[in-house]
């Protein structure tokens, strides 16, 4: 696949199959993840790996826009470790940029996913570190549900002018 066509053809994938990726397909997933550029180099993201169906199961108790985890057999969640944090802010900033690689590395290997957003939301970042029993000073930001596609989209072709700016506004 072209390097390019990869971004366009990212979309977000909420119907899979019931296969589930292998071990080393997750593996590059989460080296997907881990080469995004991170504040500093301080890379303080650390993915959570979902396969247990009761888990993901669980997450629809918590988070009202995750319907399509009842078919997806994978979910990453990331979190951020607020110990590893030079300066406020940068922590989510990280983490998103892992979660598009991720989202990214699925197009790639012929997956599907979705980014399914934890943070800000305070009981979506509660319920999943009940679930997961998170320390305290680890900080959900995101979640990607993941599996074979079971749905087709067209590639993005969009171009917006008017939130374009030349210098200034
Ligand atoms: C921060 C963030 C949070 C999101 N949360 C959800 C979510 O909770 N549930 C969901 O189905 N999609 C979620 N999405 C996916 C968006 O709905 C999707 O990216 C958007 O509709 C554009 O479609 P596309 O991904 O196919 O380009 C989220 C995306 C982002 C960036």
């Amino acid at each position: 696949m072209e390097q390019l066509e990869l971004i366009f053809r990212r979309r977000s994938i909420r119907r899979y199959t019931a296969a589930m990726p292998d071990k080393h397909t997750i593996k590059l997933l989460l080296k997907a993840g881990m080469a995004a550029p991170s504040a500093n180099n301080i890379r303080p993201w650390h993915f959570y790996v979902l396969r247990n169906r009761e888990r993901i199961n669980a997450l629809r108790e918590f988070h009202p826009h995750a319907s399509m985890t009842a078919q997806s057999p994978l979910v990453v969640v990331i979190c951020g470790d607020l110990q590893r944090q030079p300066h406020p802010g940068y922590i989510v900033q990280d983490c998103s940029a892992a979660t598009q690689n991720i989202l990214l590395a699925a197009t790639a290997l012929g997956l599907g996913g979705v980014w399914l957003g934890l943070y800000p939301r305070e009981a979506r970042m509660e319920g999943i570190s009940k679930l997961l029993n998170l320390p305290e000073h680890m900080m959900p930001v995101s979640m990607v549900a993941l599996g074979f596609p079971d749905e087709n989209k067209p590639p993005h072709d969009e171009w917006y002018p008017a939130q374009v700016h030349e210098e200034g506004f």
